[in-house]
């Protein structure tokens, strides 16, 4: 068990995830153009009721996420280790540019709606769609009418040759399902979550991390929600290079997971002390190791997600930087802009106050330091914002849309948005076999 961090752990954490989308192109905007996103999302948060998808009881969480006959999300490819003092040379060997997210249309004669010719259309172009995502790391696919519903977004990744897989948070899983004969996940549209951005991550939890996934959108939200990507390798490149480094040195850590634990202010201090925290400590451990294939280490906060005591669960620390197994080229593989307790509440306070959320989401809290429990200052925080936002590129995504993402190589993200949306995600493990 690891020691107990004071002070700064006791700031907050809560959560990342999702998705969102809508517009035609994907285009990085300066940093300046992000205030303009948070202002456009300002007004009068959406008071919409979550669906009853969206309401996962806090037990059903551990119930699995209805996803069934399909592999679990692949094991982490960590591969060679990066020294930190390798950062700076592998930096100055290339440049910023290799991440890119061109667009994939259905090709002149196709008419839109004729499913066979977009299926054909799509077989057609399929090595060239993978050579496309091979060198740029994601694809922006539109214009098809086929990926408008579940059917025909399986079909889709079928006609790709892309083998799909569970979530990697399956066991535990908080995500709601779009589709389980389709194998499709919900991204994150709770109506309570609208006014909340989902920083950019990797998605990866312990040691799961699908090697692709393809976003789909069957109804966007009814105003903003751009899908956000960010090449890693971009990211890597503008990212402070002692910044890094420090990273790579000390490893980072992430709480995969907080319970509420404010009841216990209700007890004596010696019954919470001595038998209530020791007690409960033990059998969510006993819990959640159960659950996941990850060591997961849990300490007590003082002030949890919602400014109230609780139990948060950390994962093993892990480097910052990596090789992406397909390019090989240098990126930041590490979900601080998601994670980071303090990025959340800096861009909340300019968003406005969130709805309480009900259900497995209040179990979805997150936050990160360095791996040996050091806090990230607040500078070296806005630092990584700073970075992020000047490479983010914003994706509208139009009904039927779908970007199709290498998960190692490029991070994603969505803005907030109003109205109710329709977004959903399928992981997958790889190409199937015979077919790469
Ligand atoms: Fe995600």
């Amino acid at each position: 068990m690891r020691s107990m961090r004071s002070a700064r752990t006791a700031r907050p954490l809560g959560q990342a995830h999702g998705i969102q989308l809508h517009g035609a192109c994907a285009r990085p905007r300066s940093h300046n153009n992000r205030r303009e996103v948070l202002t456009r999302a300002t007004a009068s948060p959406q008071t919409v009721e979550d669906r009853a998808q969206d309401k996962k009881g806090f037990l059903e969480a551990f119930t699995g996420g209805g996803v069934e006959g399909i592999d679990p999300s692949p094991q982490v490819v960590w591969g060679q280790n990066i020294l930190p003092s390798e950062i700076a040379e592998l930096k100055a060997g290339s440049s910023a540019g290799a991440d890119g997210l061109p667009r994939v249309e259905p090709s002149e004669g196709v008419v839109f709606g004729d499913l066979e010719a977009e299926r054909d259309d799509l077989s057609a172009k399929r090595e060239e769609i993978v050579e496309l995502l091979k060198e740029n790391g994601a694809v922006h696919f539109t214009g098809y009418k086929l990926m408008q519903d579940a059917a025909g977004y399986h079909d889709f990744y079928d006609i790709l040759g892309l083998d799909p897989c569970l979530d990697p948070i399956h066991s535990v899983a908080a995500r709601p399902v779009s589709s389980a004969e389709h194998k499709i996940y919900e991204a994150v549209n709770k109506p309570s979550r609208s006014n909340y951005i989902v920083g950019m991550h990797n998605e990866m939890v312990g040691t799961q991390a699908p090697r692709y996934a393809g976003f789909v959108c069957f109804k966007p939200a009814d105003e903003g929600g751009e899908f956000w990507t960010v090449g890693g390798n971009d990211f890597f490149h503008e990212l402070s290079t002692p910044l890094l480094e420090k990273m790579q040195r000390k490893k980072v850590i992430f709480s995969v997971v907080e319970f509420p634990m404010g009841f216990l202010k209700n007890l004596d201090e010696g019954v919470r002390e001595n038998v209530a925290k020791p007690l409960i400590k033990s059998l969510m451990g006993f819990a959640v190791g159960f659950k996941v294939d990850f060591d997961v280490f849990f300490r007590f906060v003082e002030e949890g997600y919602d400014g109230d005591m609780a139990l948060q669960g950390y994962a093993s620390p892990q480097p910052a930087v990596i090789r992406d197994p397909v390019s090989n080229l240098p990126v930041v593989f590490c979900n601080l802009h998601s994670h980071s307790k303090f990025l959340r509440d800096d861009r909340q306070k300019k968003l406005g106050a969130l709805k309480k959320t009900t259900g497995a989401s209040q179990a979805n809290k997150t936050d990160c330091s360095f791996g040996d429990d050091e806090p990230f200052t607040d500078e070296e925080l806005l630092e990584v914002d700073r970075a992020v936002m000047k490479v983010v590129k914003f994706i509208d995504m139009k009904k039927g849309d779908v970007v199709l993402l290498d998960n190692y190589r490029t991070m994603h993200g969505r803005g907030t948005f109003k109205g109710s949306r329709h977004n959903a995600v399928a992981w997958f493990s790889g190409f199937v076999k015979g077919r790469k």
